[in-house]
């Protein structure tokens, strides 16, 4: 069984004066029984990988997660945050590089400086340039935990004579830089179904027409990088579509471009669609928009098509289907409101643990330096030091909910007939392990006593305690400090490893009372990791 700081040593704090007493009611609200199936139920997941939490990261943004001072050496503070979650999971989280900024990128051997960017829209610049030295520092294998893969993004979107000769550059320069061991897959452009509406390709552009394009520099990358460096064709290099939407344009599904040949030559291995529920439309809130099971489960069903469709032909069947871009909002700026607090942290567990149950094989969670939903800041920008972000404990919590197991781990969502409430059980090897429960109730501290549920845990008296994790802070939904899971923080000032937090309550044993029932409480705008291994 996994503890969430075995792996890595441990601060105490002597401060705690900042954490505010646990304001939990003294008489639940509501009661709600769990009675969940002791060995894996039909209808339970696919097995579940053990790097199912996966990150991307914004190109542009990409040095900052890799290396402090400027790029001179590896960023620890990232890399201990990266750790965190491989103890959680037994594998680091596997990492994509892309984006629109990776589509607009141009390397240039002749380029001193490992990064330069023109500003553009929403924290997206509309040129990068990179240098050599960009590809020698970022993937220095000192700046991630042992095992740590990758995906690189390449453009695709010039149209011009050197296009390719560009792509094939910065395939070659990936290659060489991250290396057999590390290397995972190429990406061919980002969000193509958007090219239209962006201006950058005539309004005729058509799923055929990326298909024809995407399929030239994939035939020259695999001849002229891929091959000489021997990785042979027919075992698959490529991360396919990379589209925006998940079926909302028509014309651009998994289905219309297979349809179309994107696999003529079999060289996908993996398909990646993005995902982002909604922008800065101003009906959105914390509470309806992403404090909401309903919706979370509305936007991640849209993928049942795709993978459907990648498993009725036997061409398609061992391609995997990943959200290879995702997270809570795609307006990254001036949103943190709603996309950095513990109300986001929430929606990013169910949003994990309810992909992980649709059988999405991987999800990589987008992450920029300034991004509003970013995990952890990595770098200081401006006077603004670097820190950890609520959405980093919504990554945390999901990774120990789906653990390190080595046999199969599955999930399962229960309908404990309360909207605010989501449930999950997780199974090891068929065995119950643990269960995972959400309080989407959104509370603040400003609206007096937090109100709680009970929870009547109902295991057939198969066992005598079970353990207990909860993530709160004191402040509630809106909270952007102050979080802790378990007892436990990460925080810049202890370079991103776990710190216990005294006075919070930690790991508690809960043991079963005499009518053979487990009873916790679960307070408004927390969640709760309940553990059965006997
Ligand atoms: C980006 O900047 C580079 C270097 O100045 C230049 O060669 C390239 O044409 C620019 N690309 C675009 C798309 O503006
Ligand atoms: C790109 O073009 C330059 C100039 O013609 C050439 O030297 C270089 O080898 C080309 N690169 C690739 C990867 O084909
Ligand atoms: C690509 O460039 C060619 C030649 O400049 C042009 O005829 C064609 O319309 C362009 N296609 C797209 C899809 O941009
Ligand atoms: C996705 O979630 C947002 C936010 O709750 C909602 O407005 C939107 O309708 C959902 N989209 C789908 C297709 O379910
Ligand atoms: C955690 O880090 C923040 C800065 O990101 C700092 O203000 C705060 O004091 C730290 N908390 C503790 C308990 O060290
Ligand atoms: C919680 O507090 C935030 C920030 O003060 C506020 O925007 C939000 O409306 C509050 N929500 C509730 C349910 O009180």
């Amino acid at each position: 069984m996994s503890s969430p700081c075995t792996m890595q040593p441990m601060y105490t704090l002597a401060i705690s004066a900042l954490i505010l007493p646990l304001l939990t009611a003294a008489n639940p609200s509501n009661v709600f029984t769990l009675s969940p199936n002791l060995d894996a139920p039909l209808g339970v997941s696919n097995a579940i990988a053990n790097d199912f939490i996966s990150i991307s990261i914004a190109i542009h943004w990409f040095q900052d997660y890799a290396r402090e001072g400027q790029g001179s050496q590896p960023n620890e503070f990232s890399r201990n945050l990266l750790q965190s979650l491989a103890d959680s999971t037994s594998l680091p989280p596997r990492i994509r590089i892309g984006g629109t900024s990776a589509d607009r990128t141009t390397y240039i051997p002749t380029q001193q400086d490992p990064i330069l960017t023109v500003a553009g829209d929403n924290g997206i610049p509309v040129n990068v340039t990179l240098g050599p030295l960009w590809f020698q520092q970022c993937f220095d294998p000192a700046n991630f935990p042992d095992g740590t893969r990758f995906t690189f993004d390449l453009p695709l979107v010039r149209n011009d004579s050197l296009a390719l000769n560009n792509t094939l550059t910065g395939a070659g320069w990936a290659l060489n830089a991250i290396g057999k061991e590390r290397f995972d897959a190429f990406e061919i452009g980002n969000e193509e179904d958007l090219y239209t509406s962006q201006g950058v390709v005539p309004s005729s552009w058509t799923v055929k027409d990326y298909v024809e394009r995407w399929r030239t520099f994939s035939r020259s990358i695999q001849e002229k990088v891929l091959s000489p460096a021997g990785f042979e064709a027919d075992k698959k290099w490529f991360q396919g579509l990379v589209f925006a939407g998940l079926g909302n344009i028509p014309a651009w599904t998994t289905a219309t471009a297979f349809n179309a040949g994107v696999d003529e030559d079999g060289f996908i291995k993996s398909v990646s669609l993005h995902n982002y529920p909604v922008g800065s439309a101003p009906w959105v809130t914390l509470g309806r928009t992403f404090m909401n099971h309903a919706a979370i489960v509305a936007n991640l069903s849209q993928v049942i098509d795709d993978i459907a469709f990648l498993g009725s032909s036997q061409s398609t069947q061992n391609i995997d289907f990943i959200l290879g871009e995702t997270n809570s909002d795609f307006v990254n700026l001036n949103m943190a409101q709603f996309e950095g607090v513990l109300g986001s942290a929430l929606w990013t567990i169910d949003y994990i643990l309810y992909g992980a149950y649709l059988n999405i094989k991987r999800m990589n969670i987008h992450q920029g330096t300034t991004f509003g939903y970013a995990a952890w800041q990595p770098v200081a920008v401006n006077d603004k030091q670097p820190q950890v972000r609520a959405p980093f404990y919504g990554l945390k919590f999901a990774a120990e909910a789906l653990g390190r197991h080595h046999g199969s781990t599955q999930i399962i969502p229960i309908d404990v007939g309360e909207a605010h409430l989501s449930t999950y059980a997780i199974y090891e090897s068929k065995e119950l392990a643990r269960l995972a429960i959400v309080n989407f109730q959104e509370w603040n501290a400003t609206d007096g006593p937090r109100p709680s549920d009970e929870l009547r845990l109902d295991l057939g008296g198969t066992r005598r305690a079970v353990r207990t994790r909860l993530l709160t802070a004191p402040a509630g939904a809106s909270a952007d400090s102050g979080l802790t899971f378990g007892g436990i923080m990460w925080n810049f000032t202890t370079g991103g490893l776990p710190a216990r937090v005294p006075d919070i309550e930690g790991e508690r044993t809960v043991k079963i009372d005499r009518d053979g029932i487990f009873r916790v409480n679960i307070g408004a705008s927390e969640a709760l990791l309940i553990s059965v291994e006997e």
